[in-house]
């Protein structure tokens, strides 16, 4: 009987990575029934991405909606306990850093099911960050850990993680994005713009839940609309912390273009006719070094380093000079060229699927 691997989604950010292991796993003949959490649950968050990447209908949607860290984790594990009871898969397969991932990897690892992670390793080493504490834990959880860039096994070893379960196989949200971009939808279409755009994504906890801290980053963003048209795609988050701090005039007044969360095509598009991507996003920071355009992170740390070393990445900070200089710097400049990091070639869910088909033992 052919193995079989659950893979899990919750959140907007896992969408763009599973669709490439799903398609791998099916292809090695290895049954991949998909499960869904429900953390991200709207339209704009949710639906629209299984549309725009093609994603199998999950099999499973446990349905959680939002709360706290602990009402949401712990929601995902009392409800998907049942549910690994009745598939009893060969292994549980998880990505990136959300809540649901850790929920999934705990109950999984506890019933003594094998556990899977992709894009492992990776660290900002800012225990702040909810996700850092996700990533830690689920690494210290997994039997295989994925990788997207080589530097992502040091930390692991540095965590006394055995380097024979650690394989370094690339990145699979650069899978999709290579295997969508044909399809952008062209930001012309959406905004009027051929290009020379800032386009800017704000949504830690750090940088919207502060209102001082929001009211200092919304300036800097009003500053640079003095310059060139910015485009804000918020997260509800986002938008609910604008209206909350009052600061919902000082955007309008600046002029800038405030769009709902878009969809998969249409960021893409976004993204590629920008001059400079302005963002606290993980997902963004590898994206526009795969699409070769300048990024300017608004933290203080990142945990995907190679995006700085070899992709367009800087890290700006929060501090408001420090962002102005930097872009100041992208306009005079056209900012950091870049070259693509090693197996960021589209495969990476290929390469996930032939070791996990060759080494998964029950
Ligand atoms: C989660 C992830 C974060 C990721 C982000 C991308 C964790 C710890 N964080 O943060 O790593 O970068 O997703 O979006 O898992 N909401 C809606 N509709 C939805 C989902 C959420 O309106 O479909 C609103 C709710 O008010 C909710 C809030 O957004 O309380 C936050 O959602 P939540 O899933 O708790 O975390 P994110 O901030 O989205």
């Amino acid at each position: 009987m052919s193995k079989t691997v659950l893979s899990v989604v919750g959140a907007r950010p896992n969408f763009m990575k599973i669709g490439p292991v799903i398609a791998g796993l099916r292809a090695e003949g290895l049954a991949a029934p998909l499960l869904h959490t429900g953390q991200h649950y709207d339209e704009a968050m949710n639906g629209r991405f299984f549309a725009d990447l093609g994603l199998p209908r999950p099999d499973v949607n446990l349905e959680v909606g939002s709360g706290s860290h602990a009402q949401q984790t712990a929601e995902i594990m009392r409800r998907f306990e049942p549910v690994l009871d009745d598939i009893r898969p060969d292994a549980v397969l998880v990505v990136g850093d959300v809540n649901s991932t850790i929920a999934c990897a705990l109950v999984a690892a506890k019933k003594g099911t094998k556990v899977v992670h992709v894009e492992a390793g990776l660290r900002s080493y800012d225990r702040a960050m909810p996700e850092e504490i996700n990533r830690v834990l689920t690494d210290q959880l997994s039997d295989f850990l994925f990788t997207t860039e080589r530097g992502a096994l040091d930390n692991l070893v540095r965590e006394g993680i055995d380097p024979a379960r650690v394989f370094f196989t690339g990145n699979v949200m650069i899978d999709t994005l290579l295997a969508n971009v044909a399809r952008a939808v062209p930001a012309s279409t959406m905004i009027g713009l051929e290009g020379g755009y800032a386009l800017v994504t704000l949504h830690r906890p750090s940088n919207v839940d502060e209102p001082d801290v929001l009211a200092r980053l919304l300036g800097c963003l009003a500053r640079m609309a003095e310059a060139i048209p910015v485009v804000l795609p918020a997260h509800p988050r986002t938008l609910s912390r604008i209206e909350a701090a009052g600061l919902m005039g000082m955007v309008e007044a600046a002029g800038i273009r405030l769009l709902p969360p878009q969809g998969y095509l249409e960021m893409l598009g976004l993204m590629r006719a920008a001059k400079v991507v302005v963002t606290d996003s993980g997902g963004l920071q590898e994206e526009t070094t795969a699409l070769g355009v300048p990024c300017l992170t608004v933290r203080e740390n990142t945990e995907r380093p190679i995006t700085v070393t070899q992709g367009t990445n800087t890290l700006v900070g929060i501090d408001a000079s420090a962002i102005m200089a930097a872009f100041g710097d992208v306009l005079a400049t056209g900012g950091k060229a870049g070259r693509q990091p090693e197996l960021w070639d589209g495969k990476a869910g290929e390469r996930i699927a032939r070791i996990l088909a060759e080494t998964l033992v029950l």
